[in-house]
């Protein structure tokens, strides 16, 4: 983070589900899932800025970010304002990296980012687990945007604990041209027939060295986008002709391709760079 006079600012990391389990279906609607989540380098920049009125006002430089409530930056500086019992204004500006509704956690990595920059400028001094526990009412995937790093979440995506770093892997994301509706990825999960039971992130954990740990991602709602969304298992089977292995990362759409020799994966970044402007290569952190 960096000071100015009332000016923060930090990056805001993008994150990948090395697994993602979903274990049944709530009594709340939401569904119980294990997965091992990951940041990674790919960032927005987060500002915040003290005004001299009350207003809470988000600055975009991305046409198509909303600006308003609908914004879970905006979401996350009222409620941390209302918990708080403040009632100062402030500027929030996003600069857009992170492609949206991508299963990459980045609107979800604002509002942490926003959330930790304006418990600094309020001088809140509020702890990490109180910020999490106030980022869990904002979306499932906030508390682990807060933390970063490696982690086990559990519960709706809401409980995090700490793992062995998998920091210093690189992978390539690409991400098809059009969004995906979690809640409706899920509820296409639960009209599978067969289920799957894979306890992949328990699997993941228990290994024993980093050998073949690509062999290991999975994602339990791959099968279902790439069934509503052909495009996405078309890219899986590309990565794999490629020499690498496509894993579908969140609920979709962009693909990750794990790969272990370097100059194969630059030969896939390049060709579906010409294909897809949204074509990355990232380092987990
Ligand atoms: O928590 P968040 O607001 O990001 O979740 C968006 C939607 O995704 C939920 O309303 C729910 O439909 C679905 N979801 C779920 N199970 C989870 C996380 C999200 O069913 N663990």
């Amino acid at each position: 983070m960096h000071v100015e006079t009332g000016v923060l600012e930090m990056p805001a990391y993008a994150k990948i589900n090395i697994t993602l389990d979903v274990l049944g279906l709530r009594s709340d609607g939401y569904h119980d899932v294990e997965m091992i989540m990951q940041s990674v380098d790919l960032h927005d920049i987060v500002r915040v800025q003290r005004r001299k009125d009350d207003a809470i006002v988000l600055h975009s430089d991305t046409p198509g970010v909303p600006l308003d409530e609908r914004n879970l930056m905006v979401r996350a500086a009222s409620l941390l304002r209302r918990e708080a019992g403040g009632e100062s204004g402030v500027d929030l500006t996003l600069g857009k990296r992170i492609p949206i509704a991508a299963g990459l956690a980045g609107g979800s990595a604002d509002a942490a980012a926003t959330l930790h920059l304006l418990n600094r400028l309020w001088s809140l001094e509020w702890p990490l687990s109180r910020l999490m526990d106030l980022g869990a009412r904002l979306g499932s995937d906030v508390p682990f945007c807060l933390q970063g790093g490696t982690a086990l979440a559990s519960g709706r995506g809401e409980r995090i604990e700490a793992v062995q770093s998998l920091a210093g892997l690189t992978v390539l994301l690409v991400k098809p041209p059009f969004g995906v509706s979690t809640p409706e990825i899920y509820k296409g999960f639960d009209r599978l027939e067969n289920k799957p039971l894979r306890q992949a992130s328990r699997r993941l954990l228990e290994r024993q060295s980093q050998d073949g740990l690509f062999a290991l991602f999975h994602n339990d709602l791959q099968e279902v986008t790439a069934g509503l969304y052909p495009e996405v298992g078309e890219l899986i089977e590309r990565i794999a002709g490629m020499g690498g292995r496509g894993v579908m990362t969140g609920s979709g759409p962009t693909v990750m391709g794990l790969f272990t020799d370097s100059a194969e994966m630059q030969r896939a970044r390049e060709l579906f760079a010409r294909q897809y402007p949204e074509t990355y290569v990232v380092r987990t952190i």
